[in-house]
């Protein structure tokens, strides 16, 4: 009989599992990942956290972030999202302080600090990865200290496949946290929660590659959709000149028609990573050629 052997793939899986869950090595391995990402604009310490003494900034594959969860399959990296374009979602749904806001995948927190800016009645953000988990709930607790008026953060470690959903009326977000398998599922749980439990539900998707997905579900309609233009200042910290935004709203009436210009189409320009809207370029192209200065201060994003 021949010896049973173990696929080499599978050994070198399991070593970097394991040594991307190992909190001492951790660290030194996102520096030697980030050694070849020289001149990444993710990788820039980004405005936000010069303003809050936060770190947030940095870029960080999936296979730094599994955690031996069933949503590790769906990971797709860490990056903070634009604070301008946040900040343009949520200007878009009404009574904020009835609802409670809930980040699935909120990395290193920086998405439920903006939130915090809002009267939601609760700021809850939950992470795979127990790293970043670490460095949000420390950045929750920067912010809570200088602005001790505003709802606290409350971070949590967990898989948004089986999280507990805060009660009441929501807004949930998501920053291309995940796959189109591990969404839809999440899409499904929202959906039975409310209509069950008759909550009002907002879905914020930033970078809405698999948004599809939710323009299929019947418990789910579009709100608003826009190719949201970033701040200037923003602007040298991504890859582009700002993010699209889909925003649906729960229906437990079926489907019913979109409001105006929220329905446009989305286009994956670049496949799993990158959305966009069908008419969205013109403004685009209209920021390029304002072609802000990128700062040559190259100062590398701390883990
Ligand atoms: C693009 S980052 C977004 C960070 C944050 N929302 C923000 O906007 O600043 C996506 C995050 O989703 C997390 N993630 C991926 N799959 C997840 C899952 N199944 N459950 C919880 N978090 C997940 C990753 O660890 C990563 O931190």
């Amino acid at each position: 009989m021949m010896p049973s052997r173990l696929p080499l793939r599978s050994v070198v899986r399991a070593a970097a599992t394991w040594a991307a869950r190992n909190a001492v090595l951790w660290p030194a391995l996102v520096r030697l990942q980030n050694t070849s990402r020289r001149g990444d604009p993710w990788l820039r310490v980004h405005p936000f956290d010069a303003d809050h003494g936060t770190r947030t900034s940095g870029y960080i594959p999936a296979w730094l972030l599994r955690a031996g969860r069933p949503g590790d399959a769906g990971i797709t990296a860490y990056a903070g999202c634009q604070p301008s374009c946040l900040r343009a979602a949520l200007r878009s749904i009404p009574n904020l302080e009835r609802r409670s806001f809930l980040d699935l995948g909120c990395g290193k927190g920086r998405s439920t600090i903006i939130a915090s800016e809002h009267p939601f009645r609760a700021v809850v953000g939950v992470d795979i990865s127990p790293h970043l988990v670490r460095i949000a709930r420390r950045n929750a607790a920067i912010v809570a200290k200088r602005f001790p008026h505003r709802p606290p953060v409350i971070i949590g470690e967990g898989d948004a496949l089986d999280v507990p959903l805060p009660d009441g009326d929501l807004v949930v977000f998501i920053y291309h946290s995940f796959g189109p398998d591990v969404l839809a599922r999440v899409v499904d749980r929202l959906g039975e929660a409310t209509a069950r439990e008759a909550r009002d539900v907002f879905l914020i998707y930033e970078n809405p590659v698999y948004g599809t997905v939710i323009d299929r579900h019947r418990a789910f309609r579009r709100w608003f959709a826009e190719h949201v233009l970033c701040d200037l200042a923003e602007a040298p910290f991504q890859s582009d000149d700002g993010e699209t935004i889909v925003v649906w709203r729960s229906t437990r009436d079926g489907r019913s028609a979109a409001p105006r210009g929220a329905d446009r189409s989305i286009v994956v320009s670049k496949p799993g990573w990158r959305a966009e809207l069908a008419d969205a370029r013109p403004a685009a192209l209209a920021l390029c050629l304002l072609e802000p200065e990128i700062p040559e201060n190259g100062s590398a994003a701390s883990v």
